[in-house]
Formats: C-alpha cells, sequence, structure tokens
C-alpha cells in the first residue's frame, strides 16, 4: 500500500517533473527528477542495475520534508528516474526519511536502512528524534513492487544508544556486511549537551550488530572525534581499500584550518578522511596517527562544493564514490523561483588508495560520451589571454598538462603562474590559478555572480612536480569538477551563472607549454 504522502509525491513529481527540460539540468550530471536534491544514498548494484537514492525534496527547490527519490542506470552515467521510494508519512519518520544505505539480502531482497525524524517528540531546541529504520522491497498480489517500511521500525532507538549519546543527532546508518556474514551499521551521533561528564559535545560514530538486518543492538562506540572537528560527523562511510580501511564522514560547523596560504578545511561544513587499520576480530578501528599521536584526518575535496558522499562497490570490485556538489549553506541563499530543479550529484569517482592518501578519478564509463576531440600540443603561453579554437562552451571534459617554458639547473622555473578562466564573458567567469613557486592552486569564483556571503575562493597544496601540474577539468552547466596531477586532489565548484557565459581563456605570469585535449559530452 502506497501511503497519501508518497502517491502525491509521485503524482506531482511525474506531471511537473516531465515539464524540465533538458536544458534546464546538468547536461551529465545527475540532478533531482523536480525540486531540491542533497546527498546521495542507498548506493547499490541491484538486479542487473546501479541504483541511486537521494535526498529529496519535490515540491519546490528547498531543503523540505524529505523523501527518498530513485533512479537506476546501466553504466553509472545516463540515468533513468524511477517513482520517488519513501515518503515521510509514519509517526517515526513525518519529519523527513534522512540519509542512509542500502543492501542486498541472502533471500534477494534490497533492503534500504535510513534515519526516521520524528515529529513527535521534539526537544526544547525543536530538533527532532531520530532513529534507525529500515524497509524492503515487497512484491504484492498484483506483482507491483515497493519499497515497505518494516513494521518493527525504527530497528535503532534510545534503547540501543551509547551512554552519551544524543538522540537528536543521531543518523545516516552505514551497512555493511561484517567477517562472518552478520550485518553491521555505522551511524552518526552527536554525545549529549546536557551530560555532566561531557559538558563539551563532540562527534562519535556508533557501530551496531545484526543477524538479519531487522534486530539491531549496540556494538561499540568504533570512534570518537576527541580532536573536536567539527559538531557531528554526518554520512560515515567506513570501507576496506587497497590495503588500508577508510573512513569518510562529513563534519558539521568546522573552524577554518589555514596554513602558508592554502586553505586545509574552510569554516563550516567539509568531508574528511581517516585511514588506518581495521582489526576485524576486535572490530576496533586503529586511525594512523602522526608523530605527536594525533589521527592524521584530510580532506577528501579541496573545492567549494562537496558534501555527504556516500561509496559503493561495483560488480567489477571498483571501490565508486557520488557527493552531493554543493556547499550545504547554499541551500539557504540561491533564488528559488529561477530554478524548478536545484542540486546536483558529483561525478562517479572511482576511488584508490596510494601513499596514505586517497586519489579520486572520474569513473571509465564517462569516456564513451565524449564526442569532438580537439587537441592541441606546444602552445605558448604568457601575458595575453588566449582561447583556442574547440575549447569553448559549458559541457567540456577538458586535459591539460602544463609546464615552465624552461626550468634552469639551479631551479629557476619560467612560470609564476598558470590561469585558466571558464564560464566567462564579459561580466563572469570561474578562474583557477598554480603557482609552481608555492606548489598551490586556487578556485576562484569571486566573479561568479554567487550570493554575497558564500565562500568565494579556496587555495590548496598539491604535490609538487617541478612546476609542472596535470588537470583534467569536467565542465558542466554549472559545475567544474578539477582533478589535479591524477587524481591527487579534486576541486569541486558551482556558479549559477548565464550559460552565454562559455569563454574558455588561458594565460599565464611568466611562460609556461601547455598540451591540452578536450571534448564535449553528449548523453
Ligand atoms: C547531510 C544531512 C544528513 C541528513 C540529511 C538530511 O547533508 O544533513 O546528515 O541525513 O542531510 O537531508
Amino acid at each position: 500500500m502506497v501511503s497519501k504522502e508518497l502517491a502525491a509525491a509521485r503524482e506531482y513529481e511525474e506531471r511537473e517533473g516531465a515539464k524540465v527540460s533538458r536544458e534546464e539540468r546538468p547536461a551529465y550530471h545527475f540532478s533531482p527528477r523536480i525540486g531540491w536534491l542533497n546527498d546521495p544514498n542507498g548506493l547499490s548494484f541491484f538486479e542487473g542495475k546501479y541504483h541511486l537514492f537521494y535526498q529529496y525534496h519535490p515540491y519546490n527547490s528547498w531543503w523540505g520534508p524529505m523523501y527518498w527519490g530513485h533512479a537506476v542506470s546501466d553504466d553509472l552515467i545516463s540515468w533513468e528516474y524511477l517513482p520517488a521510494a519513501m515518503a515521510p508519512d509514519t509517526e517515526y519518520d513525518g519529519a523527513g526519511c534522512f540519509s542512509g544505505s542500502a543492501m542486498i539480502l541472502p533471500d534477494g531482497r534490497h533492503l534500504l536502512m535510513y534515519t526516521g525524524c520524528s515529529p513527535v517528540g521534539m526537544d526544547a531546541e525543536g530538533r527532532w528524534r531520530q532513529t534507525q529504520c529500515v524497509a524492503t522491497l515487497e512484491t504484492d498480489e498484483n506483482g507491483s513492487r515497493e519499497y515497505v517500511k518494516f513494521a518493527g521500525n525504527p530497528v535503532i532507538a534510545d534503547e540501543e544508544l551509547a551512554e552519551d549519546g544524543d538522540i537528536y543527532e543521531f543518523r545516516d546508518p552505514f551497512i555493511f556486511t561484517a567477517k562472518d556474514g552478520t550485518y553491521r551499521a555505522v551511524v552518526a551521533n552527536g554525545r549529549r549537551r546536557d551530560s555532566e561528564s561531557f559538558s563539551n559535545s563532540g562527534a562519535q560514530l556508533l557501530m551496531f550488530r545484526s543477524n538479519d538486518a531487522f534486530s539491531w543492538e549496540f556494538e561499540k562506540v568504533l570512534f570518537e572525534d576527541n580532536r573536536r572537528i567539527g559538531v557531528m560527523w554526518e554520512c560515515p562511510n567506513f570501507f576496506f581499500l587497497d590495503g588500508v580501511q577508510v573512513l569518510i564522514a562529513s563534519p558539521m560547523d568546522m573552524q577554518a584550518e589555514e596554513a602558508n596560504g592554502s586553505v586545509r578545511f574552510p569554516q563550516g561544513n567539509n568531508v574528511c578522511y581517516i585511514l588506518g587499520i581495521y582489526n576485524e576480530d576486535k572490530e576496533e578501528f586503529i586511525p594512523y596517527k602522526d608523530n605527536k599521536g594525533n589521527y592524521l584526518y584530510q580532506p577528501l575535496d579541496g573545492g567549494l562544493d562537496f558534501y555527504a558522499p556516500q561509496v559503493m562497490k561495483t560488480p567489477d570490485g571498483r571501490m565508486v564514490m557520488f557527493g552531493w556538489m554543493q556547499d550545504p549553506s547554499m541551500g539557504m541563499l540561491h533564488e528559488p523561483d529561477e530554478f524548478r530543479i536545484f542540486g546536483q550529484m558529483t561525478i562517479p569517482r572511482e576511488l584508490s588508495q596510494k601513499d596514505g592518501r586517497l586519489y579520486q578519478w572520474p569513473v571509465r564509463e564517462l569516456e564513451k560520451y565524449r564526442k569532438d576531440l580537439v587537441e592541441f600540443s606546444g602552445v605558448e603561453l604568457g601575458e595575453e589571454e588566449i582561447s583556442l579554437p574547440g575549447i569553448s562552451g559549458r559541457v567540456l571534459d577538458i586535459e591539460l598538462e602544463v609546464k615552465p617554458k624552461t626550468v634552469s639547473f639551479a631551479g629557476t622555473c619560467s612560470l609564476e603562474e598558470f590561469d585558466m578562466r571558464f564560464a566567462g564573458n564579459d561580466e563572469f567567469h570561474t578562474e583557477i590559478r598554480f603557482r609552481p613557486d608555492s606548489s598551490v592552486i586556487t578556485i576562484d569564483r569571486k566573479d561568479s555572480g554567487q550570493a554575497e556571503n558564500i565562500t568565494r575562493r579556496r587555495s590548496i597544496r598539491v604535490g609538487s612536480r617541478e612546476g609542472s601540474i596535470s588537470l583534467r577539468i569536467l565542465l558542466d552547466r554549472w559545475s567544474a569538477e578539477i582533478f589535479v596531477n591524477n587524481g591527487r586532489e579534486v576541486l569541486s565548484v558551482t556558479y549559477y551563472t548565464p550559460l552565454e557565459a562559455d569563454r574558455i581563456s588561458f594565460s599565464a605570469y611568466g611562460s609556461a607549454i601547455m598540451d591540452a585535449k578536450a571534448y564535449t559530452i553528449e548523453l
């Protein structure tokens, strides 16, 4: 039985979603069928298709009571919308079906594990009680299939919370299978603010166990942020990759961390990762530490718009990650009337680990959508801005190799700064700058027409390569993802300027030599 809330949303998304033209959407980044999108949820490969669910408010382009939107794909790039999977329609999730993940049960059923926000029992600050819930894909007697919420929901509530756990900050279950075939879920949790022994609240990640994915018990605190990085580590991911255990989470309300002209973390919500060892028998996560004994946490994206990523394993064994390509605070700043849809995912990125860092690269499936290659080699760059024939427009996949024209024996390099401007016209542009002397790359959208109080610029340090840099830049109508030096760093940024601003130009202080390839992308 489909609830009236879900039926109404489906009727609405089908009718209104059909009115959204292809030109109103990013050309090849996933966007909501209609209305608002935030986190990727329930990533999985089920019955021969990739499934992407997403935090979804269909009725306007603002965050609101959360539904789960749903889409399927054969190749992670081209998606088909399916009807919304879940609506906020019960006593335990009526204020929102928040983020979560998916699993395929031994009997072949698709299971979604998510956070229910209850409109009943708010605290004095108006925060919702948050509990963990499940739904499974069931077929009724007429053969129709629906994600049916489990009659025993919520499956994890107060009684299973850690001693100091705050039930109002308890969300985003990440489900996985343990060594012995039973299930674990890692859930984000804030420590209670009123507890005397923990006067300072802080983030912790709790691990729960279950034999069947329906009945859960508290196992342990998997990770505690005793360094006070942000107030709550949303959307945890916990997985093994290339010989190490990886924890990815999205700390909220961080203090900025800046040094020597680079911004490791800007103020606000960020995504970080921590590598370490997982002792599966003891179920103990041992993060790698620096020589002062502090665990090493690193930014996952060096740009301005990236949050709440989720990973999945593909049938051929790749670990692929989608992120929500938006600064969460932007939700409050855009002009709602301009857009019938708002929010997009990053390109799915293949993850790998090398020398203690996570590398990211666009999934190889994107390459089959590349068309109309133009290629230049040995282009000399100087102070005058130049454009290259065929390298213009808002939808491109660009590869650049930039190196100083000369490097002396003493190491003095002829390149002071490389500049690339895109999404440009006389009024607007977005800019990338690279300075070999400090090995710093900057993304700058001060001329990108954003609302006044949005972060406009970020500089990060990149691995030095004798003054040269390689860039792969995925431009879509309102976004750029810049993969630096084979994906060692990535910078994601959005800019909502008019599409007529489509000029791309290059210049340098000092002198540089550039090789360039560019393709359009067409789905
Ligand atoms: C992250 C987040 C999650 C929550 C969801 C609600 O962006 O705040 O913690 O489950 O979004 O939409």
